[in-house]
């Protein structure tokens, strides 16, 4: 029995071994933000679908606490960012990071009308500049689809995590409709589970959270 679950257990890294060589590598540096009139279209697509998200329970369902350090990767609008800046207080730290400098600067301007300082905003395609092992918790909501160089993506966000850190990851169907829809859910929890370690604990609509697994 033991030996067919090893068996089976083998066949599943290396399809997914073969599925994370199949994933486009594109430089991260080489990726451009979306033209203004893309990034609008994206603006009016995300206020439209704000009506139909709980924000706060959608940051809640990794269990952030007060004074982590967090990063919420593709943060577009800040819908996440704000609630979670909020939530793990003045003793925490948010790492807002976005391609876009349009996504950058409304984020930038939310902070400041709800008077947040515990947020870093960076203008980058990568998290690769964060401390490596230094975050409780990476938000993915809504941006892989549109990352081109998802394999370099997943292996920042192994690389910053702590040991017992989350990964929160959704991508709705809006993100897969302005991105590329190269990477099903099920592709990516076979990569995240065989090839970086992580462990699916919490699986509810298609939002997923990961365990960066202690040795
Ligand atoms: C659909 S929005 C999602 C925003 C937010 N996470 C949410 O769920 O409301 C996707 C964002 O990802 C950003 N993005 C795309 N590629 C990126 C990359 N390589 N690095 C950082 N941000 C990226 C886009 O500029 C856009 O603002």
């Amino acid at each position: 029995m033991l030996k067919q679950s090893a068996k089976s257990d083998r066949k599943k890294m290396s399809e997914a071994g073969s599925i994370k060589a199949q994933l486009p590598k594109e430089g991260a540096k080489m990726q451009k933000p979306m033209s203004s009139l893309a990034f609008n279209f994206m603006r009016i697509i995300m206020n439209i679908r704000k009506f139909f998200r709980d924000f706060d329970k959608e940051i809640a369902f990794a269990e952030p606490k007060k004074g982590d350090k967090v990063v919420d990767f593709g943060c577009g609008l800040g819908f996440n960012t704000i609630p979670l800046a909020k939530l793990i207080g003045s003793g925490g730290k948010v790492f807002a990071v976005d391609i876009s400098p349009k996504a950058v600067g409304i984020v930038k301007k939310k902070l400041k009308k709800h008077k947040l300082t515990n947020t870093e905003c960076m203008l980058s395609g990568s998290i690769a500049e964060i401390e490596k092992l230094s975050i409780d918790v990476v938000y993915l909501h809504n941006t892989l689809p549109l990352i081109k160089d998802k394999q370099k993506a997943l292996s920042e966000i192994d690389t910053v995590l702590k040991k017992g850190g989350r990964l929160s990851y959704m991508s709705r169907l809006g993100s897969r409709v302005y991105g590329d829809d190269n990477l099903s859910n099920q592709q990516l929890k076979e990569i995240l589970c065989s090839e970086y370690h992580f462990k699916l604990i919490k699986d509810v609509k298609e939002h997923f959270v990961f365990l960066k697994e202690l040795d």
